[in-house]
C-alpha cells in the first residue's frame, strides 16, 4: 500500500483529522475555507469544537470540557437532537448497501417517499430528493416551469423571505444576497406577508407560475403567516391558476407541532419543499413533495422523466437517516410536544418581554420556532444589542442561539423537539440575565 504522506505532501489522514486540535482545525479553515466566516465565529465566541452530546441531543460538550445547551439546533436542522442514536443506528445498518446508479432499486428512498406522503396526506404524493435546501427550491422553480410548458415563467414570493443562495432561490429571496448577481431570474415580484390584496394584485393577470411562501419565515426573523392569509392565498392561487409552493425547509418536520406548518391552516399547497430536519441533521437531504397532477404535467412522459435528476438524490444513507428521524419523532410524540413546549416558551418569553419592553419589541413564533425582536431607544443600536444578547448567551451561559442574519435584530430559539422543561427553564433564566448583561454592556 502506498504511504499517503509520500503520495501527497501535507495530506492529512482521517485518523489525524479525528484527533486534530481545535486550533489546528481553525487554522485550516482560515487557510482553505471562508476565513471571514471563521473571524466572525471567533468574535462571537461561536468557534467551539463540539465533541459529544447528552441523552436528548440538547446538551453538547466542547473540546475544552464545557457543557452547552443547544437552542438553535443548526437553525432548525437538529429536530431529533445531536448524535441521535436511533438515526445513527439506521445509518450504520445501511452502510453496507452499495449505491450503484439511478436506475438500481433503492428501497430506502422509496420508503422515505412513502412515509413523507403518508404523513402529508391528501393529494400530495410524488416525492423528489436532492441534497440542499437551495437545490430543492431550484427544483420547485424548475417543476413549476416544466408544468406550464413554457407558458408561464413568472414567480411571486414574500418580502423578507429566504429560499437559499443559488441563482433561482436568491431571485425569490431578500435582495441582500443578490450582490453582483444581476441579471437574476426575470419576472419575480415580492409581496408583503399577510397582505392578501397585494397577492391578489400580483396574481390576477394569470401569468404567474408559482407563489412561494414560508408558512413561518425563518431567516427573515420568525414571521408567522396567519391561517386566514394561507387560506386566502390558496384560494387566489386556485382562482388564477398559480401553483402554491410552501417552503417548509425551516418550519416543517414537526417543528410547529404538525408535520408541515401549512397544515395548521387546513390547506393543501401544490408543492412542499423540505430539507434541514428531514435527515435528523446527519446527512445532506432535501426534496419536495407535490401533487401527482403537477408531477405528471412536468415529468410524466418518457421525454421529460429525466429532466431533473441529481447524482446524490435518493442517497441510501441520507434516506435511511430520514426514515429513522421520522420514526424517532413519531415514537416520541414530538409533534405534540413541540406545541406544548412552544406554548410554555412563548408564555414565559412574553412575560420577560413585558418586563423589558424598553429592549424587547416582540416575541413571535409557532411551536418550537421562536424569535425575539429587540429594539433600543437608539434604533441604530438594536442590532448590536441583539448580537450582545446572543454572544452573552453563547459565551457566559453556554447556550447556543443565533441572531437572524437576514434580520439581525431577532434572536432565535429552535431547540431539538425533545428539549426538556428543565432545559427550557435554564434557557429562560439565562436569557433574562443576558438581557441585563447586554443592557450594562451597552451603557459602558
Ligand atoms: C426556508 C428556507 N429555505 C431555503 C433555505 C436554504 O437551504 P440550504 O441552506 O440548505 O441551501 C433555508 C436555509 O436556511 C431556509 O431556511
Amino acid at each position: 500500500m502506498t504511504n499517503v504522506k509520500k503520495a501527497c505532501e501535507g495530506f492529512i489522514t482521517f485518523q489525524e483529522a479525528k484527533e486534530m486540535s481545535k486550533e489546528d482545525a481553525i487554522s485550516l479553515q482560515k487557510e482553505f475555507q471562508n476565513h471571514e466566516r471563521v473571524k466572525l465565529a471567533e468574535q462571537l465566541g461561536a468557534a467551539q469544537q463540539f465533541v459529544g452530546a447528552g441523552e436528548n441531543g440538547v446538551e453538547l460538550f466542547d473540546s475544552e470540557g464545557n457543557r452547552h445547551l443547544d437552542f438553535i439546533g443548526g437553525v432548525g436542522v437538529m429536530t431529533v437532537g445531536s448524535c441521535n442514536k436511533h438515526v445513527w443506528n439506521a445509518i450504520e445498518q445501511a452502510k453496507d448497501i452499495p449505491a450503484i446508479h439511478a436506475l438500481a432499486v433503492r428501497p430506502m428512498s422509496a420508503v422515505l417517499a412513502n412515509n413523507i406522503a403518508k404523513l402529508t396526506g391528501g393529494n400530495l404524493k410524488k416525492v423528489w430528493f436532492g441534497t440542499s435546501g437551495s437545490e430543492a427550491c431550484e427544483a420547485a422553480i424548475k417543476i413549476s416551469k416544466m408544468a406550464f410548458k413554457g407558458c408561464r415563467h413568472k414567480f411571486v414570493s414574500v418580502y423578507n423571505g429566504y429560499h437559499g443562495k443559488t441563482t433561482g432561490s436568491i431571485s425569490l429571496s431578500r435582495e441582500k444576497w443578490a450582490l453582483h448577481q444581476s441579471p437574476l431570474m426575470p419576472g419575480v415580484k415580492t409581496v408583503p406577508l399577510n397582505d392578501i390584496d397585494a397577492l391578489d394584485y400580483a396574481l390576477k393577470y394569470e401569468d404567474v407560475a408559482a407563489f412561494f411562501i414560508e408558512p413561518v419565515q425563518g431567516e427573515g426573523g420568525i414571521h408567522v403567516a396567519t391561517d386566514e392569509y394561507l387560506k386566502a392565498a390558496r384560494e387566489l392561487c386556485t382562482k388564477y391558476g398559480t401553483l402554491m409552493v410552501c417552503d417548509e425547509i425551516q418550519c416543517g418536520l414537526g417543528r410547529t407541532g404538525k408535520m408541515w406548518a401549512f397544515q395548521h391552516a387546513g390547506i393543501e399547497p401544490d408543492l412542499v419543499v423540505f430539507a434541514k430536519g428531514v435527515s435528523g441533521g446527519y446527512m445532506p437531504l432535501s426534496g419536495y413533495i407535490c401533487t401527482e397532477k403537477l408531477w405528471n404535467d412536468a415529468y410524466g412522459t418518457p421525454e421529460t422523466a429525466f429532466h431533473h435528476t441529481v447524482t446524490y438524490g435518493n442517497n441510501i444513507l441520507s434516506c435511511s437517516a430520514g426514515i429513522a428521524a421520522l420514526e424517532y419523532l413519531l415514537e416520541n410524540d414530538l409533534f405534540d410536544a413541540a406545541v406544548e413546549k412552544g406554548e410554555y416558551m412563548l408564555g414565559k418569553l412574553n412575560a420577560i418581554q413585558k418586563e423589558n419592553q424598553d429592549v424587547i419589541k416582540e416575541v413571535r413564533g409557532k411551536g418550537l420556532m421562536i424569535g425575539i425582536e429587540f429594539h433600543t431607544p437608539k434604533e441604530e443600536n438594536s442590532e448590536a444589542f441583539a448580537a450582545v444578547v446572543a454572544a452573552t448567551l453563547m459565551n457566559k451561559y453556554r447556550i447556543q442561539t443565533l441572531f437572524s442574519i437576514n434580520n439581525p435584530v431577532v434572536v432565535r430559539a429552535l431547540p431539538p423537539l425533545a428539549v426538556t422543561y428543565e432545559q427550557m427553564d435554564e434557557f429562560l433564566t439565562s436569557f433574562g440575565s443576558a438581557i441585563d448583561d447586554a443592557r450594562e454592556h451597552m451603557k459602558a
